[in-house]
């Protein structure tokens, strides 16, 4: 079975309905993308299932869908007005923009590939010390002493170093462009302004969670690689408020939840794997990566981070409302620990596209399609008459009728019916019914599964109950964590 790389999985996307350039006639918007027809069904079915597995399949985690827009003073509170940047860099001859700190890991790479290794520790010692120290001019100055190269023009001729705030800025005045109001950056903060609002109208115990998926925006610096860093791009977070003497305990369970997750997304052992942070974010007390296997490297998905007290704590501050729980057990007051699990829809859908395309050769036959696994496929089932025939398209219409209250099915006439297969395995459609004219007579329809290839017989009554086996997903979870535990 062979992989693609990320030039070919971009192609894929375009080509098939899944995403475009955003602006393309305009010839694009960096870092900025759309989602084409089969692109929002796949995108949709990814929320769907992550909002299922947190708000229906726990008593205690509930929904909210906060504004994008918010007090100003939200993120002056929250560390993000004063800490929410990158370092960067340009070079001059080359033109082109370095994030610092990949700047420099990749010059240190450099010096240890070239067995340099006590100016490696020598080197990252005295950068980070500047780094953590926000020092622009003393960080300018180590690149220039230690005749740090652009990777692209080989010379040192680098402009000023800046510190960049990466939150997007709106005015919501029409005379005064002064007045800062932000896009969001993360969804978090609009669950830790409306604890209170929660806790009062929900009475709701700890430990609990309040779940959100919503668009955030980020003026990242360097933009690359397609969906995996965007300016705008949709987050999927879930805080979970608890007692803080639970701390270890809850971010170990959510670590372990959310790496099991995956493997409902056919995402298994050899591609993801965790990674401990060691330079934390500003509100972060412990935080760990789960990082997927995509063709550039092991890279994060998702974040799970305790963020102690550091959010309501500043909110409680800044706003001078107390924003404290009442432990009815221990008969006190205190600010709850949040656990947070933080992942990018958009990463998610890049990650799964990289593990689902594939190209295998079964009897010297090489066959391309995309094994998505069954519940978020943007099409469950197409349905193709054999032949353009009246009584053939009639039949097959009322199949559409019969089973469009349930499932996302399509219907398509349009060429050969080896043509037809290949579009709907190349849009990773699980099962293709072929209405003929025997189905006219005796109500038996070809199914085709995708990936098997293997086509059965079934009575068009018995459809509803054969898919719905398929796509429940009771079935699949049940099956799932039977095959793991
Ligand atoms: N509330 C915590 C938070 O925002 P983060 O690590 O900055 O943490 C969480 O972001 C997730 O959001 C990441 O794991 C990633 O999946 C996604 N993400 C972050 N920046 C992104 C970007 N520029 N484009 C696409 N997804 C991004």
């Amino acid at each position: 079975m062979i992989k693609f790389s990320l030039k070919d999985i971009i192609s894929h996307t375009k080509k098939y309905g899944f995403i475009y350039p955003s602006s393309d006639i305009y010839n694009g918007l960096s870092s900025v993308y759309d989602y084409g027809p089969n692109g929002v069904e796949l995108k949709k079915n990814l929320k769907d299932l992550w909002w299922k597995s947190m708000v229906y399949f726990n008593n205690n985690i509930i929904g909210l869908d906060s504004s994008i827009l918010m007090n100003s003073s939200v993120w002056i509170a929250s560390g993000h007005v004063s800490n929410f940047s990158d370092i960067m860099v340009d070079n001059k001859d080359s033109n082109k923009r370095y994030r610092i700190d990949a700047l420099v890991n990749f010059y240190s790479l450099f010096l240890l590939k070239h067995g340099n290794i006590e100016n490696y520790y020598y080197f990252l010692n005295i950068f980070n010390f500047f780094l953590k120290k926000k020092n622009l001019k003393e960080i300018y100055n180590f690149l220039i002493i230690e005749s740090v190269v652009c990777p692209i023009s080989k010379t040192s001729n680098w402009t000023e170093v800046r510190d960049c705030n990466l939150m997007l800025k709106t005015s919501l005045n029409f005379f005064n462009n002064k007045s800062n109001i932000y896009l969001r950056p993360e969804t978090a903060q609009g669950i830790f302004i409306n604890f209170l609002n929660i806790l009062k109208t929900s009475k709701i115990n700890l430990p609990f969670g309040i779940a959100q998926i919503g668009k955030v925006f980020r003026n990242e610096i360097i933009a690359r690689q397609f969906i995996f860093r965007m300016k705008e791009f949709e987050q999927m977070e879930m805080q979970f408020f608890i007692n803080p003497k639970d701390e270890s305990f809850w971010f170990n369970y959510w670590k372990l939840v959310r790496i099991k997750w995956y493997s409902i997304l056919n995402i298994f052992n050899n591609n993801i794997k965790f990674y401990n942070h060691v330079n934390l974010s500003h509100y972060a007390n412990y935080a760990v990566d789960i990082k997927y296997n995509f063709p550039f490297g092991f890279k994060e998905v998702e974040g799970i981070h305790s963020r102690t007290d550091f959010d309501i704590k500043n909110h409680q501050s800044f706003s001078k409302k107390k924003i404290q729980y009442f432990d009815s057990i221990e008969k006190k007051s205190y600010i709850p620990y949040v656990i947070e699990t933080s992942v990018g829809c958009d990463r998610l859908f890049l990650m799964i596209l990289c593990n689902s395309l594939i190209k295998e050769k079964k009897k010297e036959k090489e066959r391309v399609y995309l094994n998505l696994p069954f519940i978020i496929a943007p099409v469950k089932l197409a349905i193709l008459p054999l032949f353009k025939k009246s009584s053939l398209i009639e039949k097959s219409i009322n199949i559409f009728n019969y089973l469009k209250y349930y499932f996302k099915v399509v219907y398509d006439d349009s060429q050969s019916i080896g043509k037809r297969y290949i579009k709907q395995d190349l849009i990773g459609t699980p099962y293709c019914i072929t209405v003929d004219y025997k189905t006219l007579n005796n109500n038996i329809i070809t199914i085709r599964d995708r990936n098997t290839m293997i086509q059965n017989c079934l009575y068009i009554d018995e459809l509803y109950f054969y898919l719905n086996n398929k796509f429940n997903l009771k079935f699949i979870f049940d099956k799932l964590f039977n095959i793991l535990n």
